[in-house]
């Protein structure tokens, strides 16, 4: 039997966020493997990742602000490390050169976000 990666199982899942704001705060949630994670829009695309900050390991967000506020990096809320919202790559801080652990999702055309597996 085939698993079609791309195909939304929307009968056994809930989406991840169904209201992201271009540039505003980041949907948190858990991964089905116990793991903190987000999902924020950017410049039109969705981007996730795992909330595990390279630098401590800690949560990137504080109450889901991720993006700094400038707009253009996801700062870290607990040192201060920045983030290219698309790579995922640390740019500054004391994790440079680092990434963030990203996670496949799709958006549907109602504009909710799905985790792939
Ligand atoms: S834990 Fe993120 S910058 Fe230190």
């Amino acid at each position: 039997m085939t698993h079609d990666h791309t195909t939304l199982d929307t009968a056994k899942r809930q989406p991840i966020a169904t209201d992201l704001a271009d540039g505003g705060l980041a949907a948190t949630f858990t991964t089905p493997g116990g793991e903190s994670a987000f999902a924020v829009r950017w410049n039109g695309g969705v981007y996730s990742y795992l909330n595990q900050c390279p630098h401590a390991g800690g949560p990137l967000d504080f109450e889901g602000l991720v993006l700094e506020s400038s707009g253009r990096f996801l700062m870290c809320a607990r040192h201060g490390a920045i983030f290219e919202p698309d790579t995922g790559k640390c740019v500054g801080g004391p994790c440079r050169g680092a990434r963030l652990t990203s996670l496949a999702v799709r958006e549907a055309a109602d504009g909710s976000v799905w985790l792939i597996d």
